[in-house]
């Protein structure tokens, strides 16, 4: 079943890597317009090169998602550039725990909200006008697993994604009624540069990661992002407020 889009432009967040570049990556394919966003410029620009190069078009846009001002202007770029945003995946984010809970750090604890809550809230307080301006569009946000139940030693990681489910939840009530539709999705463990900084130093930790997933691996980014687009195409119209695990079972337990 091909996916089928109304829209024409679609804006990643965390877009230099990992679940960001190949959800961004995806939309290009289906013949999107897109707007790649991260703090990374090297990445991100190699994003953009990449859609360019396969015959796409695309815009990179440096902004630190944890700085309003960015953010705000971000959007004023994106919108100038292609006249409107149809789909958001507000998909930066941050784990940097690797302790219980009381020993973690005040930095630490600003670091990752900072990122995975305020910056998802700051994308979605300015994408929210300019969807509701242009009469409707769809925002994906990366919660996680750890969005779901407990993450023993990613005590912060956990509420953060806890906090952007909330987020989310409430947005698609406060929405809904004017065509914007906001979904979350819920990655297990998936194969990124985040997860493998996580387990270079122990490959037992990867083999372990492997096996506590019921399907017996980790997941791809392609599934990632083939969950993001069908959170965004016309064929979810009905399907808001969702927190959609991809997870190879996980939560299943
Ligand atoms: N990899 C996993 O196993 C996994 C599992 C569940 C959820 N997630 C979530 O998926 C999302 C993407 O993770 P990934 O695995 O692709 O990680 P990644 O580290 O490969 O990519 C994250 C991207 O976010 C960007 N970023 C970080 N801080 C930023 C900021 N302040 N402003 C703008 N961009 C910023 C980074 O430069 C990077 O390009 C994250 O929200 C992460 O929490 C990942």
């Amino acid at each position: 079943m091909s996916m089928t889009f109304s829209g024409q432009v679609a804006l990643v967040t965390g877009a230099a890597a990992g679940i960001g570049r190949a959800t961004a990556l995806a939309f290009a394919e289906q013949g999107l317009k897109v707007v790649a966003v991260d703090l990374d410029a090297e990445g991100g620009e190699g994003t953009a090169e990449l859609i360019r190069h396969a015959g796409g078009e695309a815009l990179f846009l440096r902004c630190d998602v944890t700085r309003e001002g960015d953010v705000q202007q971000m959007m004023v770029n994106a919108v100038e550039a292609y006249g409107r945003v149809d789909y958001a995946f507000n998909n930066a984010g941050i784990e940097i725990e690797k302790g219980r809970l009381a020993e973690g750090s005040e930095a630490e604890f600003d670091a990752i909200m900072g990122v995975n809550v305020k910056g998802v809230w700051l994308c979605m307080k300015y994408q929210l006008p300019v969807m509701l301006a242009q009469g409707g569009g769809a925002i994906v946000n990366t919660a996680s697993v750890a969005g779901l139940g407990a993450a023993p030693k990613m005590s912060i990681y956990a509420a953060s994604k806890h906090a952007v489910i909330g987020l989310t939840k409430s947005a698609a009530i406060e929405y809904a009624k004017k065509q914007i539709r906001v979904n979350a999705v819920c990655p297990a463990v998936i194969d990124t540069d985040m997860f493998r900084r996580a387990h270079e130093a122990d490959p037992r930790k990867a083999e372990f990661a492997a096996t506590m997933h019921p399907v017996g691996r980790i997941g791809k980014v392609e599934e990632i992002a083939a969950a993001v687009l069908y959170l965004c195409s016309d064929g979810a119209a009905f399907t808001t407020g969702h927190s959609l695990a991809v997870d190879g079972g996980v939560t299943a337990f």
